[in-house]
C-alpha cells in the first residue's frame, strides 16, 4: 500500500477522466453528475490551480494513475478555504469504479498530505465526507486524520448535506497560522 499511484499535476487532457468522473455512482455523494457546461468550467478551474502550483500555495488538483502502467484511476487535489476563522486546506477526491478497493484513495492522500505540508502554509488539511459514506470516511481515518465532530454543507447549494470533519496536521508553517 501507499506506493502504487502517483498523483500527478491535472492537464489540459485530462476532461476524459473527468467526464469519468461524473459518473452517478462517484457523484452521489456530491450533489449528482454535472452538465458538460459545468465540467467544462471545473477542467478549466483545475488546469489553472496546477498552472499555479508550487507558486502561490493555493492549493492544486491532481490525477491520480496507477503504477506501474500510468493509467489515470481517479481524482484527488487540495485547496484553501476558511475554516472556523481560520485559513486551512481542504481536500477531495474520488476512484473511478473499476479501481475501487484496491488502497488507490488512501495512498492518493497520503501523497497530497506530503505535497500540502511541503507548502508550509497552514497548519492543518481537512476533508469533509458526507456522514454516509463509509469508504470516504475510512480514507480518512486510515490516513491519520482525527475526527473532530459533524458539520453542515450545502452541497450544491441550496442542497443540505451532513458531513464529517476530519483534520490532519500538516506541520509547521511559515510564519503564521500558528
Ligand atoms: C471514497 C473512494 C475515493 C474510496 O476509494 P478507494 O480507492 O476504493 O479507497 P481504498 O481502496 O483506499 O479504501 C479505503 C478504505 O475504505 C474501506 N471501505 C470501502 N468500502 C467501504 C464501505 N462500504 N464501508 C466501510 N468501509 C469501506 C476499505 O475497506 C478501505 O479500508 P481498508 O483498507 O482498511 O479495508 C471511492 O469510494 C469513491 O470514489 N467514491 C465516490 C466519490 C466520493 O464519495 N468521494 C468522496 C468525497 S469527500
Amino acid at each position: 500500500m501507499g506506493h502504487h499511484v502517483r498523483i500527478e499535476p491535472w492537464s489540459q487532457s485530462d476532461l476524459d477522466l473527468l467526464r469519468q468522473m461524473n459518473a452517478p455512482e462517484l457523484m452521489d455523494h456530491l450533489g449528482g453528475p454535472e452538465t458538460e457546461e459545468q465540467l467544462l468550467v471545473r477542467h478549466e478551474r483545475y488546469v489553472a490551480m496546477s498552472a499555479g502550483a508550487g507558486t502561490t500555495g493555493a492549493g492544486t488538483m491532481f490525477r491520480i494513475v496507477e503504477l506501474p502502467g500510468g493509467v489515470p484511476v481517479g481524482t484527488i487535489g487540495y485547496w484553501e478555504r476558511d475554516w472556523q476563522g481560520q485559513q486551512v486546506y481542504e481536500s477531495g477526491w474520488g476512484v473511478l469504479p473499476g479501481f475501487q478497493g484496491r488502497g488507490m484513495a488512501s495512498a492518493a492522500i497520503e501523497a497530497v498530505i506530503r505535497k500540502a505540508a511541503q507548502e508550509r502554509k497552514h497548519r492543518y488539511l481537512h476533508a469533509y465526507p458526507s456522514v454516509g459514506n463509509p469508504p470516504s470516511n475510512a480514507v480518512c481515518r486510515k490516513a491519520g486524520f482525527t475526527l473532530m465532530g459533524e458539520c453542515d454543507f450545502e452541497y450544491p447549494p441550496g442542497t443540505p448535506l451532513r458531513c464529517n470533519d476530519w483534520r490532519v496536521e500538516l506541520g509547521p508553517v511559515h510564519g503564521r497560522d500558528l
